[in-house]
């Protein structure tokens, strides 16, 4: 088997794939992106006027004939699972379907870039904003455990994220899935290892946990630009993933808070266990949570993350702030709640 090693952003795609003028019902207008397995193309669904993002998956062309029908299967059920979720953090599924042996799914067009884009040590997010933005992922993700579906494959690569209007979505749900209905004739198996948790890359049963170590790793790229386990080779990065410690941040950059790297030691452990489920720890590792409304420095100058009510970091007296953080957390959870509602989706 082969494992992409390039973050996603490398295609294992050939280039044989040009681009249709259709998928069942919707134009497709340009390609917005390439992953290991799919082509992601700008269109619209000219039933309702609407603009689209389609992700076509060419399964006759990666599957094998014996392992085609189980791979179709698996794709339908992962899109009808995805498709059921309804959060202002993932991304929204509109449909799914089959045109001439390429699988395609229909999803809400999303603005801004993935976060990719923050992962380098020039352009790194502020820690507080790096920190917010992962505190809702792990909400969207633990939404999306409640109902069943394990993401398997979250990385920067699969976060889109529009800084000017803080639009933040996961995309990608349970589609690396499909490399458990066989080989792919490339020999590509979606994951992308260096954010495995130990049990994926070891085969072992894959729950909700797992996505969490890899927000994690997310995290810890966002952070310092680097990734916390490194190999030359799968194997050196498969026994890295599995029994060697994560370097301190601290000792990557000195300015991050020390409590980080408490909360990445139970986040990154090796068994199940990770603490990435609970928002307010993830917040706890802040000793002095920079406003994390504040416009972003350097080359964002100009962008801003706009928060809703009851997610705001306000300034006040030392005392005060524990026990405002204490509320905020409560009234983060309804303001969650209640814009998801709103969503109407
Ligand atoms: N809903 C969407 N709206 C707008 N652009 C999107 C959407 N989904 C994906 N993209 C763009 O298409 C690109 C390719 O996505 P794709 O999921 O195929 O690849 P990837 O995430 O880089 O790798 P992988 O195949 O491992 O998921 C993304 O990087 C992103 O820029
Ligand atoms: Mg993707």
């Amino acid at each position: 088997m082969i494992l992409d090693t390039s973050g996603g952003r490398g295609s294992k795609l050939p280039a044989r794939m040009p681009m249709p003028a259709r998928l069942g019902r919707y134009e497709l207008t340009h390609e917005l992106g390439k992953g290991a397995m799919g082509v992601v193309y700008q269109g619209r669904d000219p039933r309702i006027n609407r603009e689209v993002a389609v992700k076509a998956i060419p399964l006759a062309d990666e599957f094998d004939p014996e392992d085609l029908e189980q791979a179709r299967t698996r794709f339908f059920r992962e899109a009808e699972m995805a498709g059921r979720l309804s959060h202002p953090h993932i991304v929204t599924i509109y449909d799914a379907g089959e045109d001439g042996g390429t699988a395609y799914i229909a999803m809400e067009l999303l603005r801004g870039q993935h976060l990719v884009e923050y992962t380098t040590a020039a352009r790194l997010l502020p820690t507080a904003v790096a920190i917010e933005i992962v505190a809702r992922l792990a909400d969207a993700l633990h939404y999306a455990h409640q109902n069943q579906v394990v993401h398997r494959d979250i990385k920067p690569a699969n976060i889109m994220f529009d800084a000017p209007s803080g639009e933040l979505k996961i995309t990608d749900f349970g589609i690396a899935r499909l490399s458990d209905s066989g080989r792919t004739r490339t020999g590509v198996v979606l994951g992308t290892p260096s954010f495995m948790s130990p049990e994926q890359l070891q085969g072992r049963p894959v729950t909700g946990r797992s996505d969490l170590f890899s927000l994690a790793v997310s995290l810890y790229q966002l952070l310092t630009g680097q990734l916390p386990f490194r190999g030359d080779t799968m194997p050196g990065l498969m026994m890295k993933i599995a029994q060697e410690p994560h370097p301190r941040i601290c000792a990557i950059h000195p300015a991050l808070p020390p409590k980080l790297d408490a909360f990445f030691d139970r986040a990154l452990a090796k068994e199940p266990g990770g603490a990435l489920r609970k928002r307010r720890e993830l917040r706890a590792g802040t000793a002095r949570p920079e406003p994390a409304g504040k416009a972003l420095t350097g080359h964002a100058a100009e962008r801003q993350i706009p928060l809703r009510r009851g997610v705001r970091h306000r300034p006040g007296p030392r005392a005060q702030r524990g026990h405002d953080r204490h509320r905020r957390g409560h009234r983060a959870g309804r303001a969650g709640r209640r814009h998801g509602r709103l969503q109407g989706r």
